[in-house]
């Protein structure tokens, strides 16, 4: 479904991605856990085309995405969608119309039938009698489900979530990866989870794979990742101080 072949990314003579591999299945959910600042955004922004990689490849549906047309591209960024790690919602509308937006946007839909979209989207997230708050009026978990609505409504084949429960407090973490898991066995999409929550990690992730010094250095189910005699990949699971990471 999505592959990343043979990806190198360096800013400023550093390297951020360096001949990084791997494949998500399609329909499953894999979480990319990873350090602060290791690229895991990055690599988030090769998969819809916002960043080019310096060399590599990223192929969606057997589509090497970096040889499209600006056309091309767009009409392939339509299988996305995405829910940014702050959640990027429009202060100056409320919630109703933070998402309808991309309903107006790419589609030409009666009145009637964007309330009806609306709301079936907003109950499936629990937001249902939420829909004139402005993002202002509404929690940090609320404001994350609002973004989950909105990167829902096109109905994507892939989904991807930058960090979604960082930020919020261990409880409203749970309530927000349960989300993903239900909102996940009812539309079936390709999810691609960024998270350094790692017991969120083992919960919603089919597969996880993790992310170090530019490259995919394990993947695989929760079980056989917890099991990982790979020291860094257990260092990171632990919390520990002590252990291969440069600090
Ligand atoms: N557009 C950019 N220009 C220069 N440096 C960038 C850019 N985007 C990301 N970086 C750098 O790449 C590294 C990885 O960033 P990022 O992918 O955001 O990390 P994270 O794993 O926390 O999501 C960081 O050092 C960041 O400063
Ligand atoms: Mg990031």
């Amino acid at each position: 479904m999505i592959l990343l072949e043979g990806l190198s990314k360096s800013f400023n003579g550093v390297k951020v991605l360096d001949d990084l591999n791997i494949e998500f299945e399609e329909k499953r959910i894999t979480v990319v856990i990873g350090r602060s600042g290791g690229g895991k955004s990055v690599m988030l922004k090769h998969i819809i085309g916002l960043m080019k990689p310096d060399s590599g490849k990223v192929f969606i549906g057997g589509v090497d995405i970096n040889s499209l047309k600006k056309k091309e591209l767009n009409e392939i960024r339509k299988k996305f969608g995405m829910v940014f790690q702050d959640g990027a919602l429009l202060d100056s509308l409320n919630v109703f119309e933070n998402v309808a937006f991309p309903l107006r946007r790419h589609l030409k839909l009666s009145e009637n039938e964007i309330k009806d979209k609306v709301y079936s989207v907003l109950d499936d997230v629990g937001l249902e009698g939420q829909d004139n708050k402005m993002p202002s009026e509404i929690s940090g978990g609320m404001r994350k489900r609002v973004g989950v609505a909105r990167a829902l409504i096109l109905n994507p084949e892939i989904m991807l979530f930058d960090e979604p429960t960082t930020g919020l407090d261990p409880i409203m973490s749970d309530v927000i990866n349960n989300l993903i898991i239900s909102m996940h066995n009812k539309f079936k999409f390709t999810g691609i989870i960024i998270s350094h929550d790692i017991s969120g990690a083992f919960k919603t992730g089919d597969t996880v794979a993790m992310l170090y010094n530019g490259k995919i250095i394990e993947s695989g189910t929760p079980e056989y990742f917890k099991n990982s005699d790979n020291r860094v990949v257990s260092q990171f699971i632990s919390g520990s101080m002590e252990g291969p990471i440069s600090i």
